[in-house]
């Protein structure tokens, strides 16, 4: 393997960065010609091939966002469009691709190794929703930026005894909810794994002000329903002080955490490995602190499981009387 490109697809998330940086320097080290590619498959179907060396990737480990920046490609869907990116994969002599991205970029991956591009899948979405793995890059960063978030509307909002929503990304998986809401002390979180009727939202927050608490936290993912519509709604039934914020894009920018920045290192590497011992078609992971890899069509099988125990501990230490699972 003499010639490898890298390029970074879908929503954008922290640490995409350290993998690029990490894919490049550990490829030109094997003594291995590298390329970016611009806007992902996007840029792929236009021939837009960056050589890349050790000083391109310099600076870049503590950003937030892609240097190669990102899309979603709808013409690459398309069979015209794969069979154009792997014309210009052939023409440029690149014997294997690293994707870093979520389930559709992986699915990209497959096509490409399917037409005989030997390609590898780095796990990089802020939503954790893949289930191969036990975390995805990004979600560590993009947890912390809601954490601080909810340090500092708790400062507000219980100066004044209100109740606060805040919405956090996640349309089917509510694990940036669950564990930013859990680290943070919410007093309710909403994920869309875990049906909650209004009147259990009630209830609970009737019996926290029975107890005397008047300023509540309820974390609620994008999935389950909009920020604004439950601030309407319980606002309108307690006639209690109640605020929404919803951040929205905020999550998947800022400084990569450590942990981010160190699964991307080792990700970005570990691709690389992979590619030079001729094995394509493959995602990379973590799973019980373990880096593994396997093939993508088995590891877009797999169902992601919600961690209901954990759900369950957030509602305990956040001292509610309500267990919701069991
Ligand atoms: O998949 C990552 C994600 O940030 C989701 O959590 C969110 O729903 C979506 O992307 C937002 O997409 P866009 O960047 O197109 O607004």
């Amino acid at each position: 393997m003499k010639k490898i490109a890298v390029l970074t697809s879908g929503g954008d998330a922290p640490g995409m960065n350290a993998a690029i940086r990490a894919a490049v320097r550990y490829g030109i080290n094997e003594g291995m010609e590298v390329f970016g590619i611009e806007r992902g498959y996007a840029g792929l179907i236009e021939n837009v091939f960056l050589p890349m060396n050790m000083r391109t990737v310099s600076d870049i480990v503590q950003r937030g966002g892609t240097l190669l920046r990102t899309a979603r490609s709808a013409e690459f869907l398309t069979d015209e469009g794969q069979e154009l990116a792997v014309k210009f994969l052939h023409k440029r002599g690149i014997d294997g691709v690293i994707v870093i991205g979520g389930d559709g970029s992986f699915r990209g991956a497959e096509a490409l190794s399917k037409r005989g591009i030997p390609t590898v899948g780095i796990p990089g979405t802020i939503d954790n929703d893949l289930a191969y793995t036990d975390f995805t890059l990004g979600f560590d960063t993009a947890c912390n930026t809601v954490l601080d978030a909810i340090n500092k509307l708790r400062d507000t909002m219980s100066s004044h005894d209100r109740i606060c929503i805040i919405e956090v990304m996640g349309r089917g998986c509510g694990d940036i909810a669950l564990h930013a809401g859990l680290g943070g002390g919410a007093e309710i979180v909403l994920v869309p794994e875990v049906p909650m009727t209004y009147l259990e939202i009630l209830d609970r927050l009737n019996e926290d002000r029975s107890k005397g608490k008047f300023s509540s936290i309820i974390v609620v993912a994008e999935g389950v329903c909009k920020a604004e519509e439950l601030q309407r709604k319980i606002k309108d039934s307690l006639g209690a002080a109640v605020r929404a914020t919803v951040l929205g894009h905020l999550q998947r920018g800022g400084s990569p955490s450590a942990r981010d920045r160190y699964l991307g290192t080792c990700w970005g590497v570990q691709a690389v490995k992979l590619l030079k011992e001729g094995k394509g078609n493959r995602v990379v992971g973590i799973k019980d602190n373990r880096f593994i890899d396997m093939e993508i069509d088995k590891a877009m099988k797999m169902k992601k499981e919600f961690d209901y125990e954990l759900y369950d501990l957030a509602n305990v230490v956040s001292n509610s009387a309500i267990s919701y699972i069991h």
